[in-house]
């Protein structure tokens, strides 16, 4: 793969909790000419999250936070992202809901993507609701932040059909596929 980091290439945080292959594939996207952010910090909650491992493959900062004082946390890492000049953060798969405050002082510059065609199916369990409300179609969606769990305004989403004999487990599957489509795409929409 070609490095083609530019300088103007937007500062972006992707905050996980877990396996990271949304993170993953913006590392590979931001390496591309036409995608303008670079992945220059990883945060994470949860210190055994697989995909803290990008770090040391790909070069990449990474920080990993104890939270047991909310308010306390995000102040903290709201100054550790201003020290490091983040201008975006894109939240993948990261199970934290953020302070208010925290949001505010981001405003318009967290996103966020969820595997559910929103508004349908805030929150966890998507797939299996989805399959159970016996739903012909799910998706994804990436939208923005707000202080109110998965409601901000959506920038992309992508339907993807349920078969008959899917699983939320290989429902799960199709519909990661599709985010490793619309998650780039989206910040390159909201970028230029
Ligand atoms: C993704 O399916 C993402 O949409 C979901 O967690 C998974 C993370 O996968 N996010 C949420 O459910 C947020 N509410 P990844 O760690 O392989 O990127």
């Amino acid at each position: 793969m070609k490095k083609l980091i530019g300088p103007k290439k937007v500062k972006t945080a992707v905050f996980i909790s877990g396996k990271g292959s949304n993170l993953k594939n913006l590392i590979k996207f931001s390496r591309f000419k036409k995608y303008p952010f670079s992945i220059n910090l990883i945060i994470s909650n949860n210190k055994k999250a697989k995909g803290l491992k990008y770090s040391k493959k790909y070069n990449i900062e990474k920080k990993i936070i104890k939270y047991d004082k909310k308010l306390k946390t995000d102040k903290m890492i709201l100054n550790f992202l201003i020290k490091k000049k983040i201008e975006l953060i894109c939240l993948a798969g990261f199970m934290k809901i953020l302070s208010k405050n925290f949001i505010k002082n981001f405003k318009g510059k967290i996103i966020n993507i969820h595997p559910s065609l929103l508004p349908k199916y805030k929150g966890l369990n998507t797939h299996l609701r989805a399959i159970k409300n016996n739903d012909k179609f799910s998706g994804c969606t990436v939208h923005h932040v707000t202080s109110k769990l998965d409601t901000g305004k959506i920038i992309l989403q992508i339907k993807v059909k349920i078969d008959k004999k899917d699983t939320p487990e290989t429902l799960a599957k199709k519909i990661l596929k599709k985010e490793h489509l619309i998650y780039p795409a989206a910040i390159k929409k909201i970028l230029n």
